[in-house]
């Protein structure tokens, strides 16, 4: 039977006086009007943990209480683990359509009655503006639900060669036991990609969301009941991020973890696996996506407007809280000398503040935690005589965590701003000789330990190709003539090697071949 076909979410406006933009301002007066209780979820139902207090707070107006969580136990974790695995036997028979349709579903009540209420939660719990929320948790998450289910079917109709008298066959099973999706608190889809992608497969889940993206993860979870979701398929669990790891990793029932986050945590979930190896039933399928220190290399022969709209977009857009963001540039000195006024200017000119005014550029970045590391970048920056801060440079915690979108240009180019990743709205040039493009390109591929995105920018069709090849390994996403960031599933799938992750492309084929464990059949006649 054919399928709807997978098509993009086309990206709303949200025009002042217009019937989106009214619909949802109503919902984030609405919003901000209560503090939802937030609990975990536990075999179809709401569990109220006993233990650390969790409050969600919009990041650019610390009194807006928008909601309370208390983080579960290590009983109650075991109790979730206990539940996917019970969940399993049942959802995995299930025939596939019928696990299609649930998610199908959720795409359609997202891109209609639901979406106002994923957009305002992600704009307030994540200070996302409204182009950014639409982008994230609307269109990208209904996005991974179409295209995924269409990946799935044409993954599950795969089918290996026959001859007379024997019937080869695949069986595409999913994996035995249960997967721990940990997900991030800067995509909305993201965590709502990452346990539904192995739920489609037949998988049952446990989800730990950040304690920052709370309010969406919570709404994410009770759209996907009302679009039909079974009882401990996916088990939402509300803690904190060691403890509720260090149960898990111990059960001998874990089968994969999906993850999106940092390089640290990342590489501390393997080495838990590891200590814990013998335990496991089945070798546990990691993936991840993880940190990035994004590029963005100008040829000489480079277009300035559009280098300009991609630095600042690319590197600004959601306080450039993206690990897709664009956090050092490459750019020529013929190039320079005009456009570092005008980057520095427009910079200065982009308005951060509160996101229900539909007008700012941006928020606040997400926490105190976070605040406290881009001040300190900033300052460091400020006292540091190789660096030299051209846009920027400053932060203001009186209301919500502000830091202001920051430039800053360096001539040693093995400098800490050009290999660490600091998360945060701030990019760091270089500025080379125009012949020295291929040094300028080796520059860019060795610098940092990451490779998850990057762009050249070249009229020049023999520059691209020796950036294409020169970057080859720098970068799992490579735009020619575009800003890093915003792939868009079923169009550039996503996702870094080297220590920005497993390369599993979220929304595609490869993605969801991990969460199967195929058998093959022969039988003969
Ligand atoms: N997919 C996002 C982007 O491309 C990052 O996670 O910007």
């Amino acid at each position: 039977t054919a399928l709807p076909e997978a098509y993009n979410e086309p990206v709303r406006e949200y025009r002042p006086g217009g019937a989106d933009a009214r619909a949802l301002r109503a919902e984030l007066t609405h919003q901000l009007g209560q503090t939802v209780e937030i609990p975990s979820f536990v075999n179809g139902r709401a569990l109220h943990g006993g233990g650390r207090r969790i409050e969600v707070r919009a990041p650019h107006d610390r009194s807006a209480l928008l909601g309370v969580a208390h983080g579960v136990s290590a009983q109650q974790v075991n109790e979730a683990v206990d539940a996917a695995v019970a969940a399993a036997p049942v959802w995995r028979e299930l025939p596939f359509d019928e696990r299609a349709a649930i998610f199908l579903r959720a795409a359609e009540l997202l891109a209609g009655p639901w979406r106002a209420r994923l957009n305002a939660a992600t704009m307030l719990g994540q200070s996302k503006s409204v182009q950014q929320a639409e982008i994230d948790s609307a269109c990208e998450l209904i996005d991974f639900w179409r295209y995924n289910v269409s990946f799935a079917r044409q993954l599950l109709t795969e089918q290996p060669e026959s001859s007379p008298g024997v019937w080869n066959r695949t069986d595409h099973r999913p994996l035995e036991g249960f997967v721990y999706a940990v997900t991030p608190f800067n995509f909305t889809a993201i965590a709502g990609n990452l346990p539904t992608a192995p739920a489609l497969m037949g998988n049952t889940v446990v989800w730990k969301p950040a304690a920052t993206q709370l309010l969406a993860a919570h709404w994410t979870m009770e759209l996907l009941r009302e679009a039909g979701l079974p009882d401990g398929v996916i088990n939402l669990v509300v803690g904190d991020a060691v403890e509720v790891t260090d149960v898990v990793l111990s059960r001998p029932e874990l089968a994969g973890i999906h993850f999106t986050g940092s390089t640290t945590v990342f590489r501390g979930l393997w080495q838990g696996v590891a200590a814990n190896l013998e335990t496991y039933r089945a070798y546990p399928r990691l993936i991840g996506e993880t940190g990035g220190k994004d590029f963005v290399v100008a040829h000489p022969s480079a277009d300035p407007a559009a280098l300009r709209t991609a630095l600042v977009r690319g590197a600004f857009e959601f306080q450039g809280q993206k690990c897709s963001a664009a956090s050092r540039a490459y750019l020529p000195r013929s190039l320079w000398t005009a456009l570092r006024d005008e980057l520095a200017a427009e910079t200065e000119g982009l308005s951060f503040g509160d996101v229900a005014d539909f007008t700012t550029f941006g928020g606040a970045v997400i926490d105190e935690r976070a605040f406290r590391r881009l001040d300190a970048v900033i300052s460091r920056s400020h006292a540091d005589d190789a660096v030299n801060v051209i846009a920027g440079g400053r932060t203001d915690d009186s209301q919500g965590w502000f830091v202001r979108p920051t430039i800053v240009e360096c001539a040693d180019p093995r400098h800490d701003v050009f290999a660490t990743e600091y998360f945060g709205p701030f990019l760091s040039v270089y500025v080379y000789d125009d012949a020295d493009y291929s040094g300028v390109l080796d520059l860019a591929a060795n610098t940092s330990p990451y490779g998850l995105t990057g762009a050249i920018f070249s009229r020049d069709r023999h520059a691209v190709v020796e950036a294409m090849r020169a970057l080859r390994f720098a970068a799992g996403n490579f735009y020619v003539n575009d800003k890093p960031t915003g792939a868009v599933v079923g169009q550039q799938p996503f996702g870094g090697g080297r220590a920005s992750g497993t390369n599993d492309k979220a929304g595609s084929v490869l993605n969801l071949q991990r969460w199967v464990s195929p058998r093959s059949i022969k039988e003969t006649f």
